[in-house]
């Protein structure tokens, strides 16, 4: 028996009924940072961290949720699934059961342990990771009969709606459709999609952790999306365009006057441009070209840094140290930005030295250590 398994028979003791295992990945971005709400290409991967729950049926109307990251356990009746400030992280899978609910499914009780070893907060999808291993388990566990991609839109549903966080689909997209070995290169109108094979060659990514919780990201990241509509509101008199990521960067440049406004062009700037790198970041990938997808991460980064303003001291510190190691080709933070993780390209024969060196550099300036991994 798993360590996880005696875990959830020592919190919710034995039953004849088995529990069933499910795991769902978190995620970083390769590119194509701030774009999922405006309409354009991303390109994230799966990482090896993840979440594992353990479910099993109850036979009657109560759920149970427990992780063995966090102390409390929530046991609700599913007769009335709400939003509760003191139930913390459970609002994430109970998002997950009240939108199936809404869906017109009857959701029968059940116990379910979590188990993950994605770092809250870091910018690595945790809560999508979650999120989706619970619709994922619920769904093959009770014969709802939803396909991975509406189980995708139900959890970022459920994130925007339940949890009141205002995402995009990106991060529930990436954990529960990806594929080991491969990003996927992700229209985030139309979703539709392609798998890019990740042949990296002679280099392979580094995720490393600023260990700076994303403090006042949320209100930010509303500010940035509020941005970004008033310059789309502005643009599309000037051109009919839908959203920012319908200009390619030649025909922006021509009505980029037409914003009133420094920041806002800088905001659009940044979105039409990081769009476009998206695209040519398939290109060198398909192409075998390191060099040139190391180029487009760090101009990624600089555009993050100066015009949508979204990283910060510490991953700006954090990429600078990377970028200064000659086996590093490229860098740029990843997910929301404000802390959280940043990503680096570099040589497989000399990540450990990389590590160590980035990490001192990191530390001597910030105070503390990043995380490598
Ligand atoms: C967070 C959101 C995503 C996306 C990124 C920025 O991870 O959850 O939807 O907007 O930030 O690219």
């Amino acid at each position: 028996m798993g360590d996880l398994t005696k875990e959830f028979h020592r919190i919710f003791g034995d039953s004849r009924e088995e529990a069933v295992a499910f795991f769902v990945p978190g995620r970083i971005n390769i590119i194509g940072e701030h774009i999922d709400y405006n309409g354009g290409y991303v390109l994230p991967c799966t990482i090896k961290m993840g979440t594992s729950a353990l479910i099993r049926k109850r036979g009657d109307s109560t759920a149970r949720f427990a992780s063995t990251n966090m102390s409390n356990l929530v046991e609700i009746p599913l007769g009335h699934v709400a939003y509760e400030a003191g139930h913390g992280w459970a609002n994430y899978p109970k998002g997950i059961v009240r939108h199936m609910q809404l869906d017109g499914h009857t959701i029968p009780g059940f116990d379910i342990l979590f188990s993950g070893d994605i770092p809250n907060g870091s910018g690595l999808s945790s809560s999508a990771s979650i999120e989706v291993v619970t619709a994922k388990a619920l769904n093959t566990v009770f014969s709802l009969g939803y396909e991975m991609i509406d189980l995708v839109q139900l959890a970022q549903k459920s994130e925007n709606v339940f949890c009141g966080v205002n995402c995009g689909i990106m991060d529930q997209f990436a954990v529960g459709m990806g594929r080991e070995d491969a990003a996927i290169y992700l229209h985030c109108d139309t979703l539709d999609f392609k798998y890019i094979p990740l042949n990296l060659g002679e280099y392979t990514f580094v995720v490393m952790n600023t260990h700076k919780r994303r403090e006042l990201a949320d209100s930010k990241y509303n500010e940035r999306r509020g941005d970004c509509e008033r310059a789309l509101a502005l643009l599309s008199k000037a051109t009919p365009i839908k959203q920012l990521t319908g200009l390619a960067p030649d025909a922006f440049e021509e009505i980029a006057h037409t914003l009133p406004e420094e920041t806002l062009r800088r905001r659009a700037r940044h979105v039409v441009y990081e769009n476009h790198r998206v695209k040519q970041a398939v290109q060198a990938l398909e192409a075998g070209d390191m060099h040139a997808l190391g180029q487009l991460l760090t101009q990624s980064h600089i555009s993050l840094r100066d015009d949508y303003e979204v990283t910060g001291f510490e991953l700006d510190t954090l990429v600078d140290a990377a970028l200064q190691n000659p086996a590093c080709i490229g860098a740029r933070m990843t997910g929301a930005g404000f802390g959280g993780c940043a990503i680096a390209l570099v040589e497989k024969g000399k990540v450990d030295a990389f590590k160590q060196t980035v990490a001192e550099a990191y530390e001597k300036v910030i105070g503390y250590a990043p995380g490598m991994y």
